[in-house]
């Protein structure tokens, strides 16, 4: 049974994608960072066990993962999924708003895949799926931080991509539009309906309809798709 573990996996587009690796024959782990409450409603829900750490720490990652594997034997499919927001325009944007999100979006992703990939590599065979964002490829006001760190994720993904292929390990990008979760409720209401109506067809993306993609990206048959950015908006921005 293939390994997968989700980062951020207790909420949102993480939850769905977590349980619908387990619905595809996965044996799921979930890390979150702080909820724990959530955490352990949805490992009460589903039986996916639950780790707490920040993927901004590089020592937590590389004991997190140490800690998951004893329990469910060597990551096969990594999904960086942990991402936050902390938007702002640029001439009002903190040091820590920048920081924040720059160390968590950016900075956990490379904590993660470095914790796994050396494994992957001596076993030959890995899927690793990242998180991207619509606003890492159009841009979005107020979001110069986090469409910093999405954009970054797909030059990341495309270098670690060609350093893996010859190992069978595939590295790609996911890049939603705005989907129904707890980051976008915090999206005022005006804001929002702003928002929808440059979405053609008009609506939030499901966390389901994202988390569908991950299963196929993580897939045997998705063998030979590697250093893609993938994107699921519902139209919003054709790149
Ligand atoms: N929702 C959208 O419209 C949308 C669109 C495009 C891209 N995305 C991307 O999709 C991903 C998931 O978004 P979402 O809307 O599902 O988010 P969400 O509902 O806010 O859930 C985020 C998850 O990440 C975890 N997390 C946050 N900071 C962490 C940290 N430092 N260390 C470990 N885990 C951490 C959270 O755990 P705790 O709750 O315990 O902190 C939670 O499990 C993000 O990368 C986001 O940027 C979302």
């Amino acid at each position: 049974m293939r390994v997968a573990l989700v980062t951020g996996g207790t909420a949102g587009i993480g939850a769905a994608t977590a349980q619908a690796l387990q619905d595809a024959g996965y044996r799921v782990a979930a890390t979150y960072g702080s909820n724990s409450d959530a955490a352990n409603r949805f490992s009460k829900q589903t039986g996916i066990p639950v780790f707490a750490w920040n993927v901004a720490d590089f020592g937590a990652c590389r004991e997190g993962v140490a800690r998951v594997e004893a329990q469910t034997g060597p990551v096969d499919v990594l999904v960086n999924n942990a991402g936050i927001t902390r938007d702002a325009m640029l001439h009002k944007m903190s040091d820590e708003q920048w920081r924040e999100v720059i160390d968590i979006n950016l900075g956990g992703c490379f904590n993660m895949c470095r914790a796994v990939i050396e494994g992957m590599r001596e076993r030959r065979f890995g899927r690793i799926v990242s998180m991207g964002s619509v606003n890492g490829l159009s841009g979005q006001v107020g979001q110069s931080n986090y469409a910093a760190t999405k954009a970054a994720l797909i030059g990341f993904s495309k270098s670690l991509a060609l350093e893996s292929a010859s190992r069978n390990i595939t590295v790609n990008v996911i890049a939603p539009g705005y989907t129904d979760t707890a980051m976008v409720g915090a999206v005022p209401p005006d804001v929002l309906a702003t928002i929808l109506k440059t979405v053609p067809v008009g609506r939030l993306a499901t966390p389901a309809e994202i988390a569908r993609a991950v299963v196929f990206l993580a897939s045997e048959d998705a063998g030979f798709i590697t250093g893609i950015t993938l994107s699921i908006n519902g139209g919003k921005y054709m790149p």
